[in-house]
C-alpha cells in the first residue's frame, strides 16, 4: 500500500471519511485538523507528466491504458455500428487530468430547475457561489479594443478569486482577429464578453483552466490536492481499485456504509470509516460500484448473482451525454494554426519556446466557443416538431423497453422542460467550438495536421440531449468494464439539431469576414444534401466527454438515486459527490460543475462530519 501524502500510516487511525477519488472535498474536509480523510483512488498520481501538464499536449494521454479508462461503448446500429469509445481520466485528479480544459458555466435557469426537480438549496445562486469558490480569475492581457473584438470583458462579481483553480483565457490568436464572432453576429449570435454570469447566449473566447503564470493545466490534483498534501490527516492511496463499498443494516430499515474494500496490486484490503463513505468515482464508476456493492435495479444485480441490499432501480438509469459532429475548411496560409506543428522542424521550436512560457504549447487550439438558443439555427416548424418529440414514446422503442416506472416518472418531468428550453430564446440548445486546426475530434487533435495548408474547424454539438442511455455491471467483477449504452440519436430531435447545426457551420464559413478566410470547405465536402448530413450525422456523431445522470439527484419516486443532501437513498451515510448526481445535463463542458458540487457536497459534510 503506498500513501503518497505524509502524516499518521492509515493503520494508526480509522478515517471519519473514506471518499472514492473526490480530491475537492478530501482538501476543503481536511482544513480543520480534527476531520481524518482517506481517499482511494484507482490510478496513479501523475505529478510531472507532461502530457497531463502541457495545455498543448492535451489529447496525448488518451487511449493510455495507465491515464484513460478508455471505455468502450454499446455499438447501435442508428451510429453505423461504430465501436465509441468514452474516455475517462485515470489517476488522481480524475478527468480533470485528461480534460480539454475549457472552463464555462451553465445558464442560470437549468440551475434554477435542479431546485424545481426536488432538491431544495440547489438553485443558480448557489451553486454559482460553490463555482466561484472553486477557482481565482487570471483576466487576459489585452488592449481593451483587442478585448472587445475577442469577446472577452471579464466582470469581476462573476468570478472567484481565492479558490485553488486557475482560470485564464485561451490565448490562441492571430492578427486575424476575431473573424468568427463577427460572422456569428451577423447570423444572430452576439458576443457575450462574459458568459459567466447565468446568462451564456453568445460567443466568447474561451476561458481556460491553465495557470497564466506557469502555463500549466490547472486541475483537481495540482490544485486542490498538492497544496495540502503535508496535512497528516489526508491519507491519499493511489493504486487501490475499490471494489465494493461494506454495508451494515442499521434502524428503520436504513444501512450503514462502514467502510470500503478495494484491490492493490492483486491483493484486497479493507478500510473502515467511523462516519461516512463518499463515492466520487465520476457517471461510469459511481453507479457500477453501487451496484457491486448491492445497491440498484434487483432485476439486474441478481442476474449478477449480486446479492440486493437496498433495491435501487435509478442506479445506473438515465445516463446523458453532449456529442456533436465538426465542419471543417481550409483557410488561408497567413493564418497561424496548429497544422504548423506537422513539420518537426517547427513543431521543435515551439518546444523551445514552451520552456520560455511561449508558443503554441502553452495554450490549446480551441480559441473560441459560442452557445445558441435554437431559435438561432432551426426553424419555427423545427421548434414545434421538436416540441412534440420531448417525450419517451419518440424514441426508439427498444430504448425504454425495461426502464423502471420510477425512472420514467423523472424522465416525463426532464422532458416537461426541454419542451419550454427548446422554444426559449435565453436556453443555449446548441455549443461551437471553433478551433484552428484541420478536425477538432478526438482523433483528429493529434492525428490531422497538414504540413503545406492550414485550417479551421467547427464543432457543434447539442446541449440538452434528448436521447437517454444507461450504465450498468455486466459481470460481478470489479475489474470488467459496465455496459454503456449512450443510445445517441436514438430520439431524432437530437439528430436533427445536428444537421441544423452543420447547415448552420456551412453558412458561417459563406459569411463575411470569414468568407474572405476561407479558401475551401473540405469536411464534409460539397453540397451535402438533408440526407447526406443525415448520414454524415450518423457516421461521425461523437461524445464531447460530459456523461451526467446515472446517480440522479432527485426524489425516490422519480427514479432518483440520491438526495439533495447527496444521501444514496436507503442509506444514513453513504454519499455520491461527482457529475453523476445532475439528474440533467447541463448546457456546458462539466467541469465547473464538478468542482461546485464538490464544493458544495463539502459545505454539507461539515455540517456533519
Ligand atoms: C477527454 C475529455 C475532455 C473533456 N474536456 C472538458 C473540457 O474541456 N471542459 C470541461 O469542463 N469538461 C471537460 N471534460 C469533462 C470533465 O473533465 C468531467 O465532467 C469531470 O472531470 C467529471 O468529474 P467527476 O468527479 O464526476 O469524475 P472523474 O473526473 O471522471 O473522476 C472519477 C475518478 O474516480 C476514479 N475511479 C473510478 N472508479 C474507481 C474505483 N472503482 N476505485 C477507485 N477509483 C475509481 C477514476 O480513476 C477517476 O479519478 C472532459 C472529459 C474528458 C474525458
Ligand atoms: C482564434 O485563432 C485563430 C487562429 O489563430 C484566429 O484566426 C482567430 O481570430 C482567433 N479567435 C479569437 C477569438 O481570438
Ligand atoms: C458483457 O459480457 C459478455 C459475456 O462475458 C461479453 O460477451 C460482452 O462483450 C460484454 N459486454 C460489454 C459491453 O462489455
Amino acid at each position: 500500500m503506498r500513501i503518497i501524502s505524509r502524516g499518521v500510516p492509515a493503520i494508526y487511525r480509522t478515517p471519519s471519511l473514506i471518499i472514492m477519488a473526490g480530491l475537492v472535498v478530501a482538501a476543503r474536509l481536511t482544513e480543520g485538523p480534527t476531520c481524518v480523510v482517506g481517499v482511494l483512488e484507482a490510478g496513479q498520481y501523475h505529478k510531472d507528466d507532461p502530457n497531463v501538464n502541457v495545455p498543448g499536449f492535451l489529447s496525448r494521454n488518451m487511449g493510455n491504458p495507465e491515464r484513460d479508462w478508455a471505455f468502450s461503448v454499446v455499438p447501435r446500429e442508428i451510429t453505423k455500428n461504430r465501436k465509441l469509445v468514452q474516455n475517462r481520466g485515470k489517476g488522481l485528479g480524475g478527468s480533470s487530468s485528461l480534460n480539454f480544459m475549457v472552463s464555462v458555466r451553465p445558464t442560470g435557469k437549468e440551475i434554477d430547475a435542479l431546485e424545481g426537480l426536488g432538491n431544495p438549496g440547489w438553485n443558480w445562486e448557489s451553486v454559482w457561489k460553490y463555482m466561484r469558490k472553486s477557482e481565482h480569475l487570471q483576466p487576459p492581457d489585452l488592449t481593451k479594443e483587442d478585448a472587445e473584438s475577442r469577446g472577452v470583458a471579464p466582470n469581476a462579481a462573476f468570478h472567484g478569486t481565492e479558490g485553488p483553480i486557475a482560470k485564464s483565457f485561451a490565448t490562441m490568436m492571430s492578427h486575424t482577429h476575431s473573424v468568427f464572432m463577427d460572422a456569428l453576429e451577423k447570423l444572430g449570435v452576439p458576443r457575450n464578453p462574459d458568459a459567466g454570469g447565468g446568462n451564456t447566449i453568445g460567443s466568447l473566447l474561451v476561458p481556460v483552466s491553465i495557470d497564466k503564470g506557469t502555463k500549466t493545466r490547472s486541475y483537481a490534483a495540482n490544485a486542490y490536492y498538492a497544496p495540502n498534501a503535508q496535512r497528516p490527516n489526508l491519507l491519499v492511496f493511489t493504486g487501490a481499485h475499490v471494489t465494493k463499498i461494506i454495508l451494515e443494516p442499521s434502524r428503520q430499515g436504513l444501512h450503514r456504509a462502514i467502510g470500503a474494500e478495494f484491490v492493490e496490486n492483486g491483493q484486497t484490503h479493507v478500510v473502515h470509516s467511523s462516519k461516512e463513505v463518499i463515492l466520487s468515482c465520476g457517471s461510469i464508476q459511481s453507479p457500477q460500484v453501487l451496484e457491486l456493492s448491492g445497491i440498484g435495479n434487483k432485476d439486474i444485480l441478481e442476474r449478477h448473482g449480486i446479492n440486493c441490499v437496498i433495491d435501487l432501480p435509478g442506479v445506473g438509469e438515465n445516463l446523458q451525454d453532449h456529442a456533436g459532429v465538426g465542419a471543417s475548411a481550409e483557410v488561408d496560409m497567413s493564418i497561424e494554426t496548429y497544422d504548423k506543428l506537422h513539420d518537426p522542424a517547427v513543431a521543435n521550436e515551439h518546444l523551445e519556446l514552451y520552456k520560455q512560457k511561449k508558443g503554441l504549447f502553452t495554450s490549446m487550439p480551441v480559441n473560441f466557443t459560442a452557445f445558441a438558443p435554437a431559435s438561432a439555427f432551426a426553424s419555427k416548424e423545427d421548434i414545434e416538431k421538436w416540441k412534440t418529440l420531448a417525450r419517451l414514446e419518440a424514441s426508439s422503442p427498444d430504448v425504454f423497453a425495461h426502464t423502471p416506472e420510477s425512472v420514467k416518472r423523472g424522465l416525463r418531468k426532464q422532458y416537461d422542460l426541454l419542451r419550454q428550453w427548446v422554444d426559449d430564446p435565453t436556453a443555449a440548445m446548441a455549443q461551437f467550438f471553433g478551433a484552428a486546426m484541420l478536425n477538432l475530434s478526438p482523433t483528429g487533435l493529434t492525428a490531422d495536421f497538414s504540413p503545406t495548408k492550414r485550417h479551421f474547424s467547427l464543432r457543434g454539438l447539442y446541449t440538452h440531449p434528448f436521447s437517454r442511455g444507461s450504465v450498468h455491471i455486466n459481470s460481478s467483477s470489479p475489474f470488467e468494464q459496465p455496459t454503456i449504452k449512450q443510445n445517441y440519436l436514438t430520439n431524432p430531435v437530437d439528430e436533427e439539431i445536428l444537421i441544423r447545426l452543420l447547415q448552420f457551420c456551412f453558412k458561417l464559413y459563406e459569411t463575411s469576414p470569414v468568407k474572405e478566410v476561407v479558401v475551401e470547405r473540405i469536411i464534409p465536402p460539397g453540397e451535402p444534401t438533408e440526407d447526406d448530413l443525415k448520414e454524415y450525422v450518423r457516421e461521425t456523431v461523437e461524445t464531447i466527454w460530459h456523461p451526467v445522470g446515472t446517480c440522479a439527484m432527485t426524489p425516490k419516486d422519480d427514479g432518483g438515486v440520491v438526495d439533495h443532501k447527496l444521501l444514496v437513498y436507503g442509506t444514513e451515510n453513504l454519499r455520491v459527490i461527482d457529475c453523476s448526481i445532475l439528474p440533467l445535463e447541463v448546457s456546458c463542458n462539466t467541469q465547473t460543475l464538478a468542482y461546485a458540487i464538490g464544493e458544495k457536497g463539502a459545505d454539507i459534510l461539515k455540517g456533519i462530519v
